[in-house]
């Protein structure tokens, strides 16, 4: 068999990021009201059923770690009559909301890279859930920045911005492509059942853009890229079955399991022990001490899941400079989770310090990029 070589001409490295916070947030004492308004007026129209339970304040802090979320529509969620963003359809010739926060996003990181949209050559819109089924998000934001080339979407729920991360890293190494815009709008509160007491707390919305490309035409100021590894394990312990065949099964249309549902125990001790071997393993490839790491981006679901792979990997307990939370004020940003983290707590490293952006997730999925601060 004839062997082909493949030529790898590029070196990939994060040149920026960029976010895009919604100005309006959710504190947990003003959903917790919302919530126990709507199980007041729930168990007094139907006293016939199991009465449903108020949620509390004190047990989503100390389950999750989560005290406030942003969202796109606070009024309408926070309303028990409504209990879910509101958020207008646009007519086709006006930028989606959803693209809109992407470009939001996206443009901060060009900015803080010095790059010209028309340098760019691909965007990824990376995302656990895309506003519509074409055409695709990642095509109407590469439109509305004037970006050449090529865009598409793809999801990989939690996981989606270090899978997109590594796809960019892999089309610069190829020499595909010398600059990918890598967007992760997550408006959360689209898919979070917000009448469900397990979850309810759980989600926020956010946008966040990383710029991948070849060092060669990086600014001086980068991060490299060590290397990138994903893993994939089928789980229905996080499941959302909401899809365009919904309609052909008219029985199921509008039931919760089309929304954001899941086994939030088993989740937590399945995937902790599955992310801090796969770091481990990583590391080990690479060379890096991971009792070295300068700090980790984490992805951004819950505090005690943080706790316990940060102990893993460091040896030790980690301190918030080790491993800074976002989830405190953003709660889960699903894919953007580990990028917030990154972008809000990394101009304080130094030259030569390495540290580790790792997502995990519905899939379940998981992402390690390890990189370098240079210059
Ligand atoms: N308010 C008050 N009590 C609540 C509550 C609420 N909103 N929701 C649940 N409870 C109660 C439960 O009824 C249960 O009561 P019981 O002990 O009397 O049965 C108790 O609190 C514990 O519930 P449990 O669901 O086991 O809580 P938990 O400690 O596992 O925390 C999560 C729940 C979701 C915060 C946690 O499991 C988690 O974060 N898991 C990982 C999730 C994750 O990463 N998902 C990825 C999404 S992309």
């Amino acid at each position: 068999m004839q062997e082909t070589q493949v030529m790898l001409t590029g070196r990939p490295v994060i040149s920026a990021t960029g976010l895009f916070t919604p100005p309006e947030s959710i504190t947990n004492e003003e959903l917790v009201a919302s919530f126990n308004a709507y199980v007041d007026r729930h168990n007094a129209a139907h006293p016939e059923a199991e009465p449903l339970a108020y949620s509390s304040v004190e047990f989503i802090e100390k389950a999750s770690g989560i005290k406030a979320r942003h969202v796109m529509s606070k009024a309408p969620i926070l309303d028990p009559d409504t209990m879910c963003p509101r958020l207008p359809e646009r007519p086709n010739d006006e930028l989606s909301v959803m693209a809109e926060i992407g470009v939001a996003a996206a443009r901060q990181a060009l900015e803080r890279a010095g790059r010209k949209p028309e340098d760019v050559d691909a965007v990824l819109c990376a995302a656990s859930n895309m506003q519509r089924a074409y055409p695709a998000m990642a095509i109407e934001i590469q439109q509305a920045l004037g970006i050449e080339g090529f865009g598409f979407d793809m999801n990989v729920a939690c996981s989606s911005a270090t899978f997109g991360i590594q796809t960019a890293a892999d089309y610069v190494r190829a020499g595909n492509a010398k600059s990918v815009l890598v967007v992760s709008p997550e408006i959360t509160s689209g898919h979070l059942n917000w009448r469900d007491r397990d979850s309810h707390f759980i989600f926020g919305d956010v946008a966040t853009a990383v710029l991948v490309e070849d060092a060669a035409i990086a600014p001086a100021q980068h991060w490299d890229i060590l290397g990138t590894r994903l893993k994939t394990v089928f789980s229905n312990n996080i499941r959302n079955n909401f899809g365009f065949l919904n309609r052909a099964a008219p029985e199921g249309e509008g039931t919760p399991d089309k929304l954001f549902v899941q086994e939030g125990r088993k989740v937590f001790k399945e995937v902790v022990p599955m992310v801090a071997q796969m770091i481990l393993e990583e590391a080990d490839r690479l060379g890096i001490d991971p009792a070295a790491l300068r700090r980790l981006w984490l992805h951004q679901a819950n505090a005690g899941m943080n706790r316990l792979i940060s102990h893993k990997v460091l040896g030790h307990e980690a301190s918030e400079d080790e491993s800074p939370t976002v989830l405190d004020t953003y709660g889960n940003t699903s894919s953007a989770g580990s990028i917030i983290a990154f972008h809000q707590h990394s101009d304080d490293l130094a030259l030569g310090d390495t540290g580790l952006i790792c997502s995990f997730g519905a899939g379940y999925s998981a992402g390690t990029v390890f990189v370098r601060k240079v210059a």
